[in-house]
């Protein structure tokens, strides 16, 4: 029997676009073997065709027009890996409406974009595939669409920017500096164009938000979720996370109360227990624990980041793609299905969103600090567990770091801004939370 051919068009040739290119060239052959296809590369759409890459693509396929590339009728599957939400949000758009295939790792444009590019897939009936957009090689979005469907996730806890993982975890077991580590993920290349999106949460925040879609249908608005980033973190932060058995890692934590409805989104640097299974998770790795009402708690890791693990994930998706153009079966939860479903689930208030609490103060040394300091928290009935205190007798100045019990990020809230206007409380003080499942 003859293979079909499909035509493959490749947009973006970054650091994704050339792992992509690099283990699609090598693996062709398997692959159209495994699938039954023949692929017909149309073309790779490139900002400037002449520039050092670690690939050589032959010139004939480059082109700076990525708009004929989508519009050539031959392309059926269109790869998306330029990034960003203007132009990858015009091309992703078009090709959908004209009813392509679309392959894309684009967080960005997922994140912020999801109900208008599902509307030009089910406008135009172009199909859509996202596993390299969340979890770098992890498979986590067949995970939850296909293998764990039949399940209710109370909870999806995560760490899922890899440069941040690799920051903390360089600070942490070896004392690098935090520009230091940074540095080394950037050559390595694990950080996005622009490495604020890493350190200040905004790409882990696009994740967190791609996870509670597929999980629960509802595309979470910022607005509602908490997005801090590791700036904040700092070697006393660690020290005390040491000190009590806890590992400093940034988390995306998806909560959803099963009986409530409300479903909550947050990605924020939090203390996890050493003995958790994603303390261990470490350097540019990538771990998402699931907990879902039928298979129980379930971990995935693996590399979260850089051109290998996110080709692997891209690649897989157009393995899914051939399979459903050839005919086969279309596998896993259906996104619009999804989107339907999700439509009436709320947003969680911001006193049911609950955990312990560390707080790190800068405190003037004299008199009658801490009783301040303690009848905040005691005005607020927030139950203070753990206190360490450092003096610094050259500047007449303290740290004070401290654990509570478990309280609500209402209440907390208004602690930390009491606190903050204290007299004695010399800069604005650091929250972090407390992981607790
Ligand atoms: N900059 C991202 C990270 C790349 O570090 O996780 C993978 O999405």
């Amino acid at each position: 029997m003859s293979r079909p051919t499909v035509g493959v068009a490749l947009l973006g040739l970054g650091t994704v676009g050339q792992g992509v290119w690099k283990h699609l060239t090598a693996q062709r052959g398997d692959l159209e073997a495994r699938l039954g296809v023949r692929l017909d590369i149309r073309g790779v759409a490139v900002r400037r065709r002449a520039r050092a890459r670690g690939v050589k693509v032959p010139s004939r396929l480059l082109t700076t027009d990525a708009r004929r590339l989508v519009d050539d009728p031959r392309s059926g599957v269109i790869i998306e890996l330029i990034g960003g939400v203007t132009v990858a949000r015009t091309l992703v758009l078009r090709a959908l409406r004209a009813g392509k295939t679309v392959i894309t790792a684009n967080k960005a444009l997922l994140c912020e974009h999801g109900p208008e590019v599902l509307a030009a897939a089910k406008a135009g009936g172009g199909r859509l595939f996202l596993e390299g957009s969340v979890g770098g090689g992890i498979p986590i979005v067949k995970t939850l669409r296909e293998g764990l469907v039949a399940n209710r996730f109370d909870l999806i806890v995560g760490i899922v920017n890899g440069t941040s993982n690799y920051i903390l975890t360089r600070m942490g077991e070896d004392g690098l500096s935090f520009d230091a580590a940074l540095e080394e993920a950037r050559r390595k290349g694990y950080a996005e164009a622009d490495p604020s999106l890493d350190v200040d949460g905004v790409d882990a925040w696009h994740k967190a938000a791609i996870l509670g879609f597929l999980a629960h249908g509802k595309w979470a608005p910022r607005s509602r979720a908490l997005v801090e980033g590791i700036r904040k973190v700092s070697p006393a932060d660690i020290g005390f996370a040491r000190k009590f058995g806890y590992t400093l890692k940034h988390l995306a934590v998806v909560r959803r109360d099963l009986r409530a409805g409300w479903m909550s989104v947050g990605v924020y640097p939090a203390l996890v227990p050493s003995g958790d299974i994603l303390a261990k998770v470490s350097g540019v790795n990538n771990g998402i624990t699931l907990r879902g009402d039928v298979v129980g708690v379930t971990t995935l890791a693996g590399p979260g980041a850089g051109a290998d693990a996110t080709a692997s994930a891209v690649l897989g998706d157009l393995a899914d793609a051939l399979l459903e153009i050839r005919g086969g079966a279309r596998p896993g939860a259906d996104l619009h299905a999804l989107a339907k479903a999700g439509r009436s689930v709320p947003m969680a208030p911001e006193e049911a969103i609950v955990s312990p609490f560390y707080l790190r103060l800068t405190l003037k040394d004299t008199h009658g600090v801490l009783a301040g300091i303690y009848r905040t928290f005691a005005r607020h009935k927030v139950s203070i567990a753990r206190v360490v205190q450092y003096e610094h007798p050259d500047t007449g100045t303290g740290t004070l770091t401290l654990s509570t019990y478990p309280g609500n990020e209402r209440d907390m809230a208004r602690v930390v801004a009491e606190l903050a206007r204290l007299r004695t409380v010399l800069e604005p003080p650091t929250l972090l939370r407390i992981f607790a499942p």
